[in-house]
């Protein structure tokens, strides 16, 4: 939303994480800012060494091996033979890069997942997009009604910030009607990482259906690598959007030190680093619950798995008021009325706590929404 002159009316979600940057205590952010595993660590121990074997080795290998050994790991096995996948330096760089793809054939009607992060119908709005709000409800049962004239069904499985996800049934029901009506199902997929019921092989799913599709994985939420990351913008080779072309337009490749990190993480998290992920982040989410248990507030994602954690704060209040006052004792949150892009107000109840964090910054962070509660 903007005035005339395309002033935004109030902040991105962006733009309220930057503060948590600088000082403070950071749950606002969804990156990854945890202390590294051991295995992790020994990665990370080798630096020196990767960076040489990154410069000697041609960098279509190693971006084939980054690929391969991520969709691997997130159990994406039909994607290493059917697609067409670019590595690109972020999810939202592939973002951008469909956008004007969609944009340059003329596409402008999108039916989108409400809410999500707002990123994406912010990208999408830019590169001229007309945006209908689809509930996650109605997505998951099939009643989404999808009106004449839409060219694309975006979802993003799981959902940030709900950890919603589409499932295998729901994802193939879409999957047919798309298929039977030419439109573009595209999937952002970035935080499937850290739940393994959406790491069925969507691929396969998509291909049986024979429907148009684009998918957005992305390895950024997942691994404390300093923001050293990768996106994959992937697709059927016969995809008309002229992807290829617009991400030439825009880069190269990605560096070849990073493509080689992305592999040796992503071959970590295969042989047991996802496990102590998902145990890392489930004893984060119980000790949020548990310190929080008691006081007039409540989890509303029960079934969450993502690194995130929505909370419902009392009634009377609102989350941009709490998230301010905890902003002024130097903890970070976000409000939730930007991830509800169609309806900010549906999200005003809401804060987002990042849980990819030492547990004891949790732990600080807790005491201070309790803190800020109180009368
Ligand atoms: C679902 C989703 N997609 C994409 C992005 C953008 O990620 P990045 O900033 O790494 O491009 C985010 C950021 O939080 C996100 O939550």
């Amino acid at each position: 939303m903007s005035d005339l002159i395309g002033r935004p009316a109030f902040p991105n979600l962006t733009e309220l994480e930057l503060p948590a940057l600088e000082s403070g205590i950071n749950v606002a952010d969804g990156h990854a800012r945890y202390e590294p595993s051991v295995s992790q660590h020994k990665i990370i121990d080798r630096l020196p060494e990767l960076f040489c074997q990154a410069a000697e080795t041609p960098v279509s290998v190693l971006d084939r091996e980054a690929q391969r050994a991520y969709l691997t790991a997130v159990g994406q096995h039909s994607a290493l033979t059917g697609t067409e996948v670019l590595s690109c330096y972020s999810s939202s760089v592939a973002m951008e890069i469909f956008s004007l793809a969609l944009m340059t054939c003329g596409v402008r009607k999108v039916a989108l997942i409400h809410p999500t992060f707002d990123n994406i119908p912010d990208i999408l709005t830019r590169a001229g997009m007309h945006l209908l709000p689809v509930a996650e409800d109605h997505l998951l049962d099939g009643t989404a009604g999808l009106p004449a004239g839409i060219e694309v069904l975006f979802v993003t499985t799981p959902n940030n910030p709900t950890g919603w996800i589409l499932s295998r049934d729901a994802l193939a029901h879409w999957a047919r009607i798309c298929a039977s009506r030419g439109i573009i199902l595209a999937l952002d997929t970035s935080f499937r990482g850290f739940d393994e019921r959406s790491c069925y092989d969507h691929f396969s799913v998509l291909a049986e259906s024979g429907c148009r599709y684009v998918v957005i994985e992305d390895t950024g939420k997942l691994w404390p690598a300093l923001d050293l990351k990768v996106g994959f913008l992937v697709f059927p080779p016969d995809e008309p959007l002229p992807l290829r072309r617009v991400y030439t337009e825009i880069l190269l490749g990605v560096s070849p030190l990073v493509l080689l990190l992305v592999r040796c993480f992503a071959e970590d998290a295969g042989e047991g680093g996802f496990a102590e992920l998902h145990q890392f982040i489930r004893s984060n989410r119980d000790l949020l619950r548990g310190r929080l248990a008691g006081a007039e507030i409540h989890s509303p994602d029960q079934a969450s798995r993502i690194s995130v954690e929505r909370i419902a704060v009392p009634p009377g209040m609102s989350g941009t008021q709490v998230s301010s006052a905890l902003r002024r004792r130097g903890v970070h949150v976000l409000p939730c009325g930007q991830f509800h892009w169609a309806e900010p107000e549906a999200g005003a109840q809401f804060v987002r706590v990042a849980l990819s964090r030492p547990p004891g910054l949790l732990r600080a962070a807790a005491d201070a929404i309790l803190g800020c509660l109180r009368p």
